[in-house]
């Protein structure tokens, strides 16, 4: 938890996103269903948030933070530390359901009176026009080029749903997991100690230089480098996952 967010997005666009949220009222039942299972990975394994019944210690305790209205919209379009962006799997509206409901069960500002003062909502305010790290390195990569690229890896990992660890662990759905959480593999101090999630971001460091992202991980290869096949095998390896969760 080192990093500190910089808002990246202009004042304008945050009034559109939010003046369509104050419309959300009522919809606790929805935004409590995208916290615990819809959003992916669920925000309640990484946020205690007493209302959802969530316990996760892996991101600050929302009940305490009280974020208001676009803090959560900024946390969840974009990611924010080691915590993923969902622009990609949520839908707009579900962004907004989400955010408005953390709001208005931890009683953070901009439940309610915050977002009256805000203009009405404008319709063609997108969060495919924001700023997202991760989301634009998945949208650069070629999963066809991808599959290519893997061969590199495939020494030492297999990608299969359920596929052995060997040298190193499975990849299956390594997209956005946690760092060092395949069952049965031993990982190193180091990638233990580096914690969090597996954003596109973060993989693309690890992948163009795995000693120098983190620095002691056992993973002896020497890096990708083109850029060009760090997006493409990211994109890759998260069209698998997603071609099984579409089944
Ligand atoms: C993989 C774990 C993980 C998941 C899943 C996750 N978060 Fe987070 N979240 C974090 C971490 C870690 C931070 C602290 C990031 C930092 O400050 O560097 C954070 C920060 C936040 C913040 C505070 C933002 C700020 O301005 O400091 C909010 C609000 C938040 N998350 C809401 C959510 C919501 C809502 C979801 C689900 C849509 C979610 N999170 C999913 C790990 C996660
Ligand atoms: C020579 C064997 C080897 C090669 C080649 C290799 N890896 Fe690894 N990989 C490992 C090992 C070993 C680990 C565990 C590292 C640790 O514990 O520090 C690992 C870990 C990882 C992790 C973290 C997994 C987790 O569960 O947190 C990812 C992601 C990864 N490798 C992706 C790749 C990709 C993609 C390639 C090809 C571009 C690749 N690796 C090539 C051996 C290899």
């Amino acid at each position: 938890m080192t990093t500190r967010f910089t808002p990246r997005f202009s004042g304008a666009l945050f009034v559109a996103l939010i003046g369509s949220a104050a419309t959300a009222e009522g919809h606790s039942d929805a935004g409590r269903e995208i916290f615990n299972d819809t959003a992916q990975p669920p925000c309640a394994i990484c946020h205690t948030l007493k209302d959802a019944g969530a316990e996760g210690e892996i991101g600050p305790n929302l009940d305490d933070f009280k974020p208001t209205v676009d803090q959560v919209l900024a946390a969840v379009t974009s990611g924010i530390g080691v915590m993923p962006a969902f622009s990609e799997t949520l839908t707009k509206d579900e962004i907004e359901t989400v955010s408005q409901y953390v709001v208005a069960v931890t009683g953070g500002s901009g439940a309610e009176t915050g977002t009256d003062a805000l203009a009405p909502s404008s319709e063609d305010a997108s969060v495919a026009d924001l700023d997202l790290p991760g989301a634009a390195i998945l949208a650069q990569g070629d999963p066809v080029a991808g599959e290519k690229v893997f061969k590199k890896c495939k020494a030492c990992h297999t990608i299969d749903q359920g596929g052995a660890n060997r040298i190193g662990p499975n990849l299956y759905g390594i997209v956005n997991a946690a760092v060092a959480s395949v069952d049965g593999f031993r990982y190193s101090d180091a990638l233990t100690g580096y914690g969090g999630a597996w954003t596109p971001d973060r993989l693309a460091a690890f992948l163009a230089n795995p000693g120098k992202a983190v620095p002691g991980t056992k993973m002896s290869f020497a890096g990708l480098r083109k850029e060009q096949d760090q997006p493409d095998v990211i994109a890759y390896l998260d069209s698998l996952d997603a071609t099984a969760k579409a089944d």
